[in-house]
């Protein structure tokens, strides 16, 4: 290998330089998936094949994260009984949200999607992820480091991971049930993790529907100077 400008530590960056033509079309191509992917709350219970999710899960960890520190746990849950116990413990804190926690602006802005406090699809999905956040790290004697951006990090490797998975065909939700701290109890997670999203991932049954609502277009989201 060729000596390295910064010395020790370094190697040159893998980049491939793309024409205008092939990066309109890759762009393009990215975008129209990323456009058809919606968030799925009706799942059949057919398994997901083997390995897919996995493949997933090392695309969202790629992201970058604050001083590299990779601050995520992905757990993934297939075990019935242990999804039951998710479902149960998330639709009684959701139950608690609709009944008690909504305000009335909040209840009018989900309308549209026609959701409720019953979460079967937390069952029937073949797989959940449950997307925890290292809010500090463990140090190899067990000590505590400080992760830096967690929140941030999180958030990009949950967009990776909802991308990944879509690409490779599965439909997804991405759920907070909150508070949620029942899914670190149930999973034993340890004390500086802190559950971010819970996913579930499979196939939308055949007859999935989707709440028709819209997206907003370039001009509303992007001011050019
Ligand atoms: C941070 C976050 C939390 C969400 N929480 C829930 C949730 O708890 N339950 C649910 O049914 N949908 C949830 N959603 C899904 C949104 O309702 C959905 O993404 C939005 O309506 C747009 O629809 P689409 O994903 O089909 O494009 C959440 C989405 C995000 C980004």
């Amino acid at each position: 290998m060729a000596d390295s400008a910064h010395g020790e530590g370094f190697h040159p960056l893998d980049f491939q330089r793309l024409e205008r033509t092939q990066m309109l079309e890759r762009a393009q191509e990215f975008r129209r998936d990323l456009e058809c992917r919606r968030s799925v709350r009706f799942f059949s219970y057919e398994p997901i094949p083997e390995g897919i999710l996995d493949e997933c899960i090392r695309a969202a960890a790629s992201a970058p994260s604050g001083a590299n520190r990779q601050p995520w746990t992905f757990a993934v849950v297939r075990d019935a009984a242990l999804k039951r116990e998710i479902r149960l413990a998330a639709e009684e804190e959701e139950r608690e949200t609709y009944d008690h926690r909504l305000t009335d602006e909040w209840r009018a802005a989900l309308e549209p999607l026609g959701t409720n406090w019953e979460k079967p699809f937390i069952e029937h999905a073949p797989a959940l992820i449950v997307i925890f956040r290292q809010a500090w790290g463990q140090g190899e004697e067990g000590e505590r480091e400080t992760n830096y951006y967690t929140q941030e990090s999180v958030g990009i490797a949950a967009g990776f991971l909802l991308a990944a998975l879509h690409r490779a065909g599965l439909g997804t939700l991405t759920h907070t049930p909150s508070p949620m701290g029942f899914l670190a109890q149930i999973l034993g997670r340890p004390e500086n993790e802190k559950a971010f999203l819970l996913i579930p991932v499979g196939y939308p049954t055949a007859d999935c529907e989707v709440p028709n609502i819209g997206r907003k277009t370039l001009d509303e989201v992007r001011i050019e100077y």
